[in-house]
C-alpha cells in the first residue's frame, strides 16, 4: 500500500514566508513498527502497525496528532521515548537517538502520582530518579507547580486533588525535568470540557515561555486545531501521515479563538479530513485517497 502524505498550510489569512528552519529537534526516517504476535510467529505474520515514515519537526513547534483509533499514535510516542524500538528506520531526538538522554519527557492520559506521596514529592519523583541535588530538585518543583498553578497545593496528597489539579500535578512533574521535547498522550482526555479548554490555554501559555517541541495525542479536532501550530493526521492499517497541515491562527490564542470564523472553519475542515481517513466514520472512502480532496461530514 502506498504512504499517502499530504503537506500544505490550512491558514486563515493566506501563508506567511517562512524563515531558514532550524535544525529539526525530531527525525524520523523510514521508521517502521511490526510487533511480533505470539500466536502468530514470524515477521511475515505480524501486520505493521507503523508504515516506514519520515517526520522533521522544528524546534518550538506544537504538533498535535489525531487519528482514528488504533492507528499508531502511542506506538509513534513509545518509539519516540525509547520505551518500544523501531523494527526499522532511525529516529534522531535533539541529535542523539531516543532514551539517551534526558531532554524528553512524557504525559500520559492518567495522572499516574503516587498516592502516598505529597503534591510536592510527587513533583520531585523524575528529579530523584536522575539524581538531582537538592537544592536544584527544590527550586524545579517550586517553579514547575508555580507554572501550572498550584504552588498553594504542594502539601496536598493526590487524593485532595481534582482531576484537573491532578492532571496539572503531572504536568508539573514533567516540566520540572525542564524537558526540550514534551510528549504528551491524550493528556486531558478524562477531563471535563471546561477544564480541559482551561488547562489547553495554561499549556499554551506555558510553551510561550519555556518553547519546548510538543508532540500532543488527541481525540479532539478542536483541541488540536486550538493548540498546535501544526497537526497530522494519521491514517491506520498501516499508521502512516495522510494529513501534514499547518495551522496559521495567530497567538496568543485565548477563549475568544474558540469564537472566531477561522477557528471554527479550520476545526470543520480538520474534522472532514479525520473522517475520511477513518474506516469507521461510514464516508466509503478509502484512507489513500484522503489526501486530495477531502469529502465535507455528511
Ligand atoms: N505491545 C504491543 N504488542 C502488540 N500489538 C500492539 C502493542 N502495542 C500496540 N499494539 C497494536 O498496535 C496498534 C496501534 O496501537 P496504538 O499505538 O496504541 O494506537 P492508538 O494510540 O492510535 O490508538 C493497535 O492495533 C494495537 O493493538
Ligand atoms: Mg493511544
Amino acid at each position: 500500500m502506498p504512504v499517502t502524505s499530504s503537506s500544505f498550510a490550512v491558514s486563515p489569512a493566506g501563508a506567511a514566508t517562512a524563515p531558514a528552519p532550524p535544525p529539526p529537534a525530531l527525525r524520523l526516517e523510514q521508521v517502521s513498527k511490526r510487533f511480533r504476535s505470539s500466536d502468530a510467529p514470524g515477521p511475515a505474520s505480524a501486520p505493521p502497525v507503523l508504515a516506514p515514515l519520515d517526520l522533521t519537526i522544528s524546534p518550538g513547534e506544537f504538533v498535535a496528532v489525531l487519528g482514528p483509533s488504533g492507528c499508531g499514535k502511542s506506538t509513534l510516542l513509545r518509539l519516540l521515548s525509547g520505551l518500544a524500538e523501531p523494527s526499522a528506520g532511525t529516529i534522531t531526538i535533539d541529535g542523539h537517538p531516543p532514551g539517551q538522554g534526558d531532554d524528553l519527557a512524557y504525559v500520559f492520559q492518567d495522572a499516574t502520582l503516587l498516592p502516598w506521596l505529597r503534591v510536592d514529592a510527587n513533583v520531585e519523583t523524575l528529579l530523584r530518579l536522575r539524581r538531582v541535588p537538592a537544592a536544584e530538585r527544590a527550586r524545579r518543583r517550586e517553579a514547575a507547580l508555580a507554572l501550572v498553578g498550584l504552588a498553594d497545593r504542594a502539601r496536598a496528597y493526590p487524593r485532595q486533588l481534582s482531576g484537573g489539579q491532578k492532571m496539572r500535578v503531572s504536568l508539573a512533574r514533567a516540566l520540572a525535568t525542564e524537558p526540550r521535547v514534551l510528549l504528551l498522550d491524550e493528556p486531558f482526555g478524562a477531563l471535563d470540557e471546561m477544564t480541559r479548554d482551561r488547562l489547553g490555554e495554561e499549556l499554551l501559555a506555558i510553551h510561550a515561555r519555556q518553547r519546548w517541541t510538543a508532540l500532543f495525542v488527541t481525540h479532539s479536532v478542536a483541541e488540536a486545531v486550538f493548540l498546535a501550530t501544526r497537526i497530522l493526521v494519521l491514517a491506520p492499517r498501516p499508521g502512516r501521515i495522510a494529513h501534514d497541515l499547518r495551522v496559521e491562527l495567530p497567538y496568543p490564542r485565548t477563549h475568544d479563538t474558540r469564537r472566531s470564523a477561522d477557528y471554527l472553519r479550520l476545526v470543520a475542515e480538520v474534522s472532514a479530513r479525520l473522517r475520511a481517513v477513518d474506516p469507521e466514520s461510514g464516508t466509503g472512502v478509502p484512507p489513500a485517497a484522503s489526501s486530495s480532496a477531502p469529502s465535507p461530514a455528511p
